[in-house]
């Protein structure tokens, strides 16, 4: 574990050197933050066994949760996946690069550290230039995780990243604040019918939409210890602040007096509350603090916002977050809501 982190920063004049240098240290076995469209990854060469050991150290992550293993070319896959089907080769050439993350079954070069485990393994091709030009030149493929530790919310910006990080990790690439905002959609396409593990930016209509068929496989509450999970993550608490949080669902009325309600609770005991909520809503409340979901209509904004957001809130002096669940929830929504349930200790509905 290396205890000083470089910071390079993607506006700087010498940055094409800097980028070299963050592909050498993971060429050399060390651990480099960086952007991509959906979150902050971080990466390490996937093919080596010992370097991906120091992503699980710096983020307390459980041994049995796999890495996505990311690549700068569609070629690179027949090297780490075998028996790729139509299905997948279709998703590929719609999505990628893109937010889409494919499940595929595993060649034996990829390490059992990176798959945890299975027999299978996650690819993904980001659809970001710094991303795509550090992994080409590390020559290897990358397996990377969001650079969050294990449990808080993922990092949308470099920010996030030294919050949790610093001193962690041998660097962190720069590149100012995501473009999506939460993590991509994970897909698995070793039978004939994709199905979704994780809901994403791709939303399961647009998968059905190019292959024809799409089922889904996951739920938005951490399973229980006695259920069997498709994906490992779906075990593990997820984008959690250390504050409470209430997520309010229901008719926009009924969420806004629920608030307003219990607000007024806690400052009766002296409490303070912060808001996470749409336009719409927010405009009446009288929070203490207060953080945009954007409009009400437009899920991609608070996609954009959510894993900001909380983040935002857990570090002001409050004792409970508030969530607004009156988004809609088509698209990206789905992805919004599947993020801020998990994240939720308790969730009303209204
Ligand atoms: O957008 C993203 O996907 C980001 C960026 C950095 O690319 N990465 C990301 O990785 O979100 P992570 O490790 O935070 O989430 C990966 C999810 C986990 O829930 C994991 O269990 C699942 O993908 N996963 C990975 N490999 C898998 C496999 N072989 N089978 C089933 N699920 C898998
Ligand atoms: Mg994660």
């Amino acid at each position: 574990m290396s205890n000083k982190t470089l910071v390079i920063r993607a506006d700087s004049d010498n940055f094409e050197e800097e980028l070299s240098k963050a592909a050498s240290i993971i060429k050399e076995g060390g651990t480099v933050a960086f952007p991509t469209e959906t979150v902050y990854g971080l990466g390490a060469n996937a093919l080596d066994p010992d370097a991906v050991k120091k992503i699980f150290a710096a983020k307390g992550r459980p041994a049995d949760n796999p890495l996505i293993v990311h690549v700068s070319s569609k070629d690179q896959c027949g090297d780490l996946a075998e028996d790729i089907n139509q299905t997948a080769f279709r998703l590929m050439d719609e999505f990628w690069p893109g937010p889409l993350t494919l499940i595929l079954k595993a060649k034996k070069i990829v390490p059992e550290i990176t798959t945890g485990g299975l027999d299978t393994v996650g690819l993904r091709m980001p659809a970001n230039d710094i991303a795509l030009e550090l992994i080409r030149m590390s020559g290897t493929a990358v397996a990377a995780p969001s650079a969050n530790t294990s449990g808080r919310p993922s990092p949308t910006s470099a920010e996030h990243v030294i919050q949790d990080l610093d001193g962690k990790i041998d660097a962190i690439i720069d590149g100012g604040i995501v473009e999506i905002g939460l993590e991509s959609t994970v897909v698995d396409v070793t039978g004939d019918i994709p199905v979704v593990l994780r809901p994403g930016q791709v939303s399961a209509e647009d998968i059905k939409e190019c292959v024809g068929h799409v089922e889904i496989g996951y739920t938005d509450r951490t399973l229980e210890e006695s259920e069997t999970a498709r994906s490992p993550g779906m075990k593990y608490t997820h984008y959690s602040p250390e504050t409470k949080v209430i997520l309010i669902e229901g008719r926009p009325e009924n969420v806004k007096s629920t608030m307003t309600e219990l607000i007024t609770n806690c400052h009766k005991e002296g409490k303070m509350v912060g808001l996470l909520a749409t336009e719409e809503t927010s405009g009446s409340i009288n929070a203490d603090e207060m953080f945009s979901l954007g409009k009400r209509n437009e899920p991609a904004q608070a996609a954009h916002s959510i894993f900001m957001g909380l983040r935002h809130l857990d570090s002001k002096e409050i004792d409970l977050i508030l969530v607004d669940g009156t988004l809609k929830t088509e698209g990206i929504g789905a992805a919004v809501f599947n993020r801020l349930r998990k994240a939720a200790d308790e969730i009303k509905k209204v």
